[in-house]
């Protein structure tokens, strides 16, 4: 038994270190697809095949369980997946849906992420399922990603590119969608400057969604063995991805395994 996560790049490992909190016994695959970084500025139908490829290398390493740890490939590729695959494959955007709601009090909910994200009005529209009075709103902000996958994720630059676009937010909403799995890494940054705005991260949500998923089907086995150490691979820059990914997870990332999908 184990468990598959998958980004393009080292978003997702913001994803993987809550799931590692809720369930630290289970074995993970994690899979981040740098080659092909980012998705925000691709096609549903490339989102849509690049999800299907890695899966399908996920289900190699007999994984019972997958989470796509990426709002973008969530948003254009899970139902496709869920049509395709027998195994339970959850995504972020539930999560954040659910955690926003229970978040509000002024009903007035922002969204951010990648151009792809936003423009499939994925989270406005399954906000607007749950409760049609809530007001939505989206800005794509397609500068974060590059920036945040260079490991700049404060200091002036950082200040500027996020007041250049959520300065539109202030005095509106009283809540954030986090809704790109790169985006924990500037919580700190976007806190200091709108401490009015609360910061929501689908992260935990899903961590806590996936737990029940396990129980629910039976598929947790505490198999773990002592010392059975994440496998991290990627589909280009091992480096850097080692790199980036430290500062992410705040821990040591040994071993990144270079694979072609
Ligand atoms: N981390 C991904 C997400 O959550 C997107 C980054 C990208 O554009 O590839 O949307």
């Amino acid at each position: 038994m184990a468990i598959g996560i998958f980004d393009s790049g080292v978003g997702g490992l913001t994803v993987l270190k809550e799931i590692r909190k809720v369930l630290p016994n289970e074995k993970i695959y994690y899979l981040g697809d740098t080659a092909r970084v980012p998705y925000g500025e691709k096609t549903k139908e490339l989102i849509i095949r690049y999800s299907k490829q890695i899966t399908e290398f996920l289900l190699e390493k007999n994984t019972d369980v997958i989470v796509v740890a990426c709002n973008t490939a969530t948003s254009l590729a899970l139902e496709e997946l869920n049509r395709t695959f027998k195994i339970p494959i959850i995504g972020v955007v539930d999560a954040g849906v659910k955690t926003a709601l229970d978040t509000t009090k002024n009903s007035k909910i922002g969204v951010i992420g990648t151009k792809a994200t936003i423009h499939s009005k994925k989270y406005e529209i399954e906000i607007k399922k749950r409760n049609s009075k809530m007001e939505v709103y989206s800005k794509p902000c397609p500068l974060f990603v590059p920036v945040i996958e260079e490991g700049i994720v404060e200091g002036e630059i950082v200040n500027q590119l996020v007041k250049m676009y959520l300065d539109e937010f202030e005095g509106k909403i009283d809540s954030l969608i986090l809704g790109c799995t790169h985006y924990p890494l500037l919580k700190s940054t976007i806190k200091n400057i709108y401490p009015d705005i609360e910061i929501v991260d689908p992260a935990k949500e899903t961590a806590t969604d996936l737990k029940k998923i396990l129980i629910s089907k039976n598929l947790m086995k505490n198999d773990g063995e002592k010392g059975f150490e994440t496998k991290y691979y990627v589909t280009d820059g091992q480096e850097k991805f080692r790199k980036i990914g430290t500062m992410f997870l705040n821990e040591k990332i040994n071993c990144v395994e270079l694979v072609k999908l």
